[in-house]
């Protein structure tokens, strides 16, 4: 029969374990929630006494001040947490992996596998192991192995996927309201118990006919393909607004009359300097992976084709700017104003401005960045990472850190708009137009601003999927 849960444990509280599990606890009183991590810091944000919470989320905050303390907890005790709980979210990363077999596109599952080993080295009772992560398909085959070989006896372990489809901007919304939530089971009496049991969780703020439940194969694959095809509308936009580049064509009219067909639909049509995230790379290289592994060379060819069509569209815009600018940068001062991959996030992994910044820097250009949410610390970071044979002290020649997008502008020959922050739209463009030098160029990369109001000011305006 289904257990009912009452203490849930959740490995790993990063940007799906924290948010995922705080409004767990926020709509299921009854139940205590303890989110680990074994990252010090990242757990002391979490407690945090003025709620200087690790990442940085709209409605987030409010959710852990309701719940922290009452039926919400966040820990560096791994095991005790494992120890006491009926239900463990396994919400660790799966990053593409850097080496060995699979460089380059496998996904890296030594951390899931180290908190597998942890559960089955500390648990003492039996426990419904949940596989939250987004892992390559037969993951949770792998994990269930693992599980029995080690267990202690009378400890039953039960195997789920629950891929997580929030994306990040919008976590809290879309969790209180998922689209759907996938849970995948073995189709055993234990397997379709086990599945029961994390339904009754959901059950208590999600509508019966959103729970979906589905073969333990098909939920580990329905996520990396929900992703793949998301990312794929946006590669098919991206490329079509290389046509519109070249012809006239607006893009934005396009995605408009092609969104209208109820068939497409009007979301996710938004044409790009291209995506960034944390997952939408990762995951298709993944699928890309499997699908070589499985001798599918075609399928894999086919989704590879999506990240490079991204890549190109990144290429393209940094070109555009350089040709825009009589074809040289050097010594030009450009002002790129997001850093972050995407508005109301604080996230720049694989964020189009880092790229964008590299080959200004490669062209010699002096830059300035401001982005309303990322750290100057991260900022330096993710320009190391991506220059690693330059020193920080040689990056920080050419590039420079502001505190607001004004002061960005100032003394600049180009403005490029990297990410969509509102604020950017509000920003007094007389005044930055005042302090650039002339002729003034801006490099709308996400169809973000009014280019006939930026025009009348003076400034010469570039947009993606719109001819110069
Ligand atoms: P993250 O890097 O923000 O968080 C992962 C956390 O796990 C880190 O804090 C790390 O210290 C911790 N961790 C790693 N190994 C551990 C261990 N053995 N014990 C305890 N803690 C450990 O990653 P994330 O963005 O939250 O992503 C997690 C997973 O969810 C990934 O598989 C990702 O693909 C998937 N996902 C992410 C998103 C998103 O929007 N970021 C959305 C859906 C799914
Ligand atoms: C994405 C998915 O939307 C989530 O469903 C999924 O859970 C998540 O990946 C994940 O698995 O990590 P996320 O990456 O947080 O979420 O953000 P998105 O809103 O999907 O945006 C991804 C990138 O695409 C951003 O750089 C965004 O600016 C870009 N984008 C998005 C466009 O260029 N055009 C669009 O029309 C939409």
């Amino acid at each position: 029969a289904p257990v009912k849960v009452t203490k849930i444990c959740c490995i790993g509280a990063g940007y799906v374990g924290g948010p995922t599990c705080a409004v767990i606890a926020l709509k299921c009183p009854h139940i205590t929630v303890t989110i680990v991590d074994l990252n010090q810091a990242r757990v002391d944000a979490w407690n945090s006494p003025d709620f200087a919470l690790p990442i940085y989320e709209p409605g987030l905050e409010e959710v852990v001040r309701k719940a922290r303390g009452r039926n919400l907890f966040f820990s560096t005790n791994v095991d005790k947490a494992i120890e006491e709980a009926d239900l463990i979210f396994v919400s660790v990363n799966t990053p593409t992996k850097k080496s060995g077999v699979g460089a380059g596109f496998a996904a890296d599952l030594n951390y899931v596998e180290l908190a597998t080993r942890r559960i089955a080295t500390v648990a003492t009772s039996s426990k419904i192991v949940v596989e939250k992560s987004t892992v390559p398909c037969r993951t949770a085959e792998s994990m269930r192995t693992i599980l029995e070989a080690n267990s202690k006896p009378n400890c039953r372990f039960d195997i789920l996927s629950n891929p997580e489809f929030l994306a990040e901007g919008t976590a809290i919304s879309d969790l209180f309201s998922p689209d759907r939530v996938l849970i995948g089971s073995l189709q055993s009496q234990e397997g379709i118990d086990a599945c029961e049991s994390l339904k009754q969780v959901y059950s208590n703020w999600v509508p019966q006919e959103r729970i979906l439940t589905v073969g333990l194969w098909s939920s580990e694959l329905s996520k990396l393909a929900a992703n793949a095809m998301l990312a794929q509308r946006i590669s098919s936009i991206n490329a079509l607004s290389a046509i519109c580049e070249a012809t006239g064509a607006n893009i934005d009219e396009v995605s408009h009359a092609i969104g209208y067909d109820s068939r497409i639909g009007p979301k996710f049509l938004k044409a790009s300097v291209g995506f960034g995230g944390s997952c939408f790379q990762k995951d298709i290289l993944n699928l890309v992976y499997l699908s070589e592994s499985l001798h599918l060379p075609e399928v894999a060819a086919y989704w590879r084709q999506v990240v490079e069509m991204n890549e190109y569209q990144k290429r393209r815009f940094s070109k555009r700017v350089v040709d825009t600018l009589f074809n040289t940068i050097t010594g030009k001062r450009i002002a790129v104003l997001g850093f972050a991959f995407k508005a109301d996030t604080g996230d720049t992994r694989e964020s189009a401005a880092i790229t964008l910044i590299k080959d200004f820097q490669s062209e010699k250009a002096l830059v300035n960045v401001y982005d309303p949410q990322v750290s100057a610390d991260q900022i330096w970071l993710d320009l190391q990472e991506a220059s690693p044979l330059s020193s920080l002290e040689n990056i920080q020649k050419q590039v420079h850190i502001c505190g607001s997008a004004l002061e960005a502008c100032k003394n600049a020959e180009a403005v490029v708009i990297a990410t969509e922050w509102k604020e950017f739209n509000n920003i007094d463009w007389e005044a930055v137009y005042a302090g650039m030098n002339k002729p003034a160029f801006v490099f709308d990369g996400r169809l973000l601003v009014d280019a006939e109001k930026l025009r009348k000011i003076g400034f010469t305006v570039t947009t993606i999927g719109r001819p110069s």
